[in-house]
């Protein structure tokens, strides 16, 4: 028996529509699903500028206040899909009138704001998560699969980089409806919360918690025109970001992120090096994993050295991670995927009763490492995250 799910999705940018397409397709492609989602209500701050995506996707209805949505009784999950500083009040009012509530990341501009919207849904025993979506391309899946198959052996080395180009001219301004990346009452950071959010979230998933951390962040421009007060004003976030990580395996780790790898849209990439195999992901080339795999010479038994290296996996087969609901082996998926994948296994989590990671406790434990980064950058001393283990 399939139950019905209403949405109210807010925002209609870049997220409103990667989440829009995710509820319409989620029951097609994963028709074992008990909950069919509806797209109830589309929520935005101007409803006529709304009233275009609202019919493309199929919205039933409009709101332009979400505090609207909190009072409807009509509406069941609340998604979050909304700039940065809206994350933490939308998300706790909607947790105690007892909604689901599923959040964008960063999960909130700071850890104080993150640990007061998880105690609100852990209060309100609603289902919860964050949409960390790169956790569900195929190619990362399978890497958590061959770590938590003991393939990779003790962990020496995390490496990771998420590089993007589009804030090198200095006329690009800051602020505004299109561009609150960039204004830090807004963001809440730089590439910290906004790109390297994603490279930790992955880096604690495959190889656990980050426990401490030493940090340099960089803001190459310092002044930019305010699109909202067409004046000047001075830049607030991190432009660039790098540091360094030890885990609570003892491994290392290294991250490095920046708007400003000229040629670089959005390299994302991780390579985690241990005593028995690496793997390593390039977001650029999605459909693919790098895995070397390390053969010990065992007596009696023939090893073929000239045969060793680096095997290159074509995530496409139906035994890799999602890629049995899709198409036949060789066809590809894309990035669009990886939210229909964490929308499914989210309400298949609600299903179960088991709930799906990463959830607002999980997130909050980023928003840590994230805070003491940028802590760190200030200080320049190595700063504990306090990560819960
Ligand atoms: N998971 C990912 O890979 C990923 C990618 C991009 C963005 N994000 C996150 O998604 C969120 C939104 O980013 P985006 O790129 O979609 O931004 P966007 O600027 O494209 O869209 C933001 C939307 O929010 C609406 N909005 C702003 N304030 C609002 C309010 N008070 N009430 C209702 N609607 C409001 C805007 O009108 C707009 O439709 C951010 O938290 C961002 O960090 C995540």
């Amino acid at each position: 028996m399939t139950k019905p799910l209403n949405v109210a999705m807010i925002g209609y940018g870049f997220m409103g529509k990667a989440h829009s397409n995710a509820y319409r397709k989620v029951a097609q492609f994963f028709p074992e699903l008990e909950y069919r989602p509806t797209l109830k209500c589309l929520c935005a701050r101007n409803e006529e500028k709304a009233r275009p995506f609202a019919e493309t996707w199929g919205y039933e209805s409009i709101e332009s206040d979400w505090r609207r949505l909190i009072e409807r009784d009509d509406i069941d999950l609340i998604d979050i899909g909304s700039p940065n500083d809206t994350h933490k009040d939308i998300a706790i009012a909607a947790a105690e009138a007892g909604k689901w509530v599923v959040c964008e990341k960063p999960i909130a501009m700071s850890s104080e704001e993150a640990e007061a919207m998880t105690l609100a849904v852990e209060k309100a025993g609603v289902p919860n998560m964050v949409w960390f979506n790169y956790r569900r391309v195929p190619a990362i899946s399978l890497a958590k699969q061959l770590v938590d198959e003991e393939r990779i052996g003790r962990p020496f080395h995390y490496r990771a980089t998420y590089l993007q180009d589009w804030t090198i001219a200095e006329d690009v301004p800051q602020g505004g409806q299109t561009l609150w990346r960039l204004d830090v009452n807004v963001a809440g950071s730089g590439v910290t919360g906004d790109l390297l959010a994603h490279s930790i979230d992955t880096a604690m998933w495959l190889n656990g918690p980050i426990v401490k951390v030493t940090a340099d962040t960089e803001t190459f421009i310092k002044e930019r025109v305010h699109q909202e007060t067409g004046k000047k004003q001075p830049v607030g976030i991190d432009d660039a970001c790098m540091f360094l990580a030890r885990f609570s395996n003892g491994s290392m780790g290294t991250f490095e992120s920046t708007r400003y790898a000229r040629g670089r849209k959005n390299y994302n990439t991780f390579e985690l090096n241990g005593a028995d195999g690496s793997v390593h992901f390039d977001l650029e080339d999605p459909q693919y994993l790098d895995f070397f795999e390390h053969t010990q010479k065992q007596s009696g038994k023939k090893v073929e050295d000239h045969l060793t290296g680096w095997r290159r996996i074509h995530v496409t087969n139906f035994e890799h991670p999602y890629m049995d609901k899709w198409w036949v082996p060789g066809c590809t998926v894309g990035y669009e995927h990886t939210f229909i994948h964490a929308l499914a296994d989210f309400l298949q989590g609600v299903t179960s009763g088991t709930g799906t990671q990463p959830d607002f406790r999980n997130a909050w434990q980023t928003q840590k490492v994230c805070d003491k980064v940028l802590e760190s950058a200030k200080t320049g001393k190595w700063v504990e995250t306090g990560v819960e283990m």
